[in-house]
């Protein structure tokens, strides 16, 4: 669950355990002390149960790509076969794309300069993200609209040139996460599902400064709608 999707959270089932990232070996510190992530076990309404990560390590914490991608690793490793991942993420294409809107990451631009595989490892990436989950997610809400998504390492938000930029290289997204995630799942050989909540225009495409309130407050007014849609979608997996 990326930012601003923490509260969506709650609507995925009943929490059979919780486990803070602090006990489990492996994950980095918590970025922001007391604040840091934990891993919660879920059981749905079907009767699934999930693993659901509330926090993620990002690139610009600095602390290495593997720490970024142990969650998936730790969750492949307990037998997981598919990933959803969420984000919040900034619009580039306020022509048709609506705040507080879900839209179906179809695939993505690692711009970090990073990657979590090392050495020879010539892993294909034609289909990162599912089409058979992406068809499924259509089938529940046929409103949602597809984009690639783009990601920075940040932690500065981008340039009013950087977005001009990423729109002419078919960027609709832009975000600092995911991306190494994906391809760590891929990698691991999971199915691969990625959300995004359009939280704000990217900058320079409104009058308004970027800022990560912002961010969170989109999230907890969506909470209901991108819980109900994941709550969903989980079932039919
Ligand atoms: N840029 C990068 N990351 C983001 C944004 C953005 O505009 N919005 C939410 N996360």
């Amino acid at each position: 669950m990326g930012s601003g999707w923490a509260p969506a959270a709650d609507a995925l089932g009943e929490p059979v355990a919780e486990v803070p990232f602090a006990d489990l070996p492996g994950f980095a510190p918590p970025a922001v002390a007391g604040h840091g992530g934990k891993v919660r076990v879920v059981r749905t309404d079907g009767g699934r149960h999930l693993l659901v990560f509330l926090g993620r390590t990002h690139l610009y914490e600095g602390v290495g790509v593997e720490k970024v991608v142990h969650g998936i690793r730790t969750a492949a490793e307990a037998g997981v076969r598919t990933v959803v991942l969420t984000n919040a993420a900034g619009g580039l294409r306020p022509e048709t794309q609506h705040v507080g809107d879900p839209v179906l990451i179809s695939d993505h631009i690692n711009m970090t300069g990073a990657n979590p595989l090392t050495g020879t490892r010539f892993l294909d990436l034609t289909e990162v993200y599912s089409k058979r989950l992406r068809a499924l997610v259509h089938e529940v809400d046929p409103t949602i609209a597809e984009g690639v998504y783009v990601a920075f390492r940040g932690p500065t938000y981008e340039t009013p040139a950087e977005i001009r930029m990423l729109r002419t290289l078919g960027g609709d997204l832009i975000g600092m996460s995911t991306v190494l995630e994906a391809i760590a799942a891929r990698e691991a050989g999971m199915e691969v599902l990625g959300i995004s909540l359009v939280t704000n225009p990217a900058a320079g495409l409104s009058d308004e400064p970027l800022n990560h309130e912002e961010v969170l407050e989109v999230g907890r007014a969506t909470a209901a709608r991108m819980g109900g849609l994941l709550a969903k979608v989980v079932d039919r997996l």
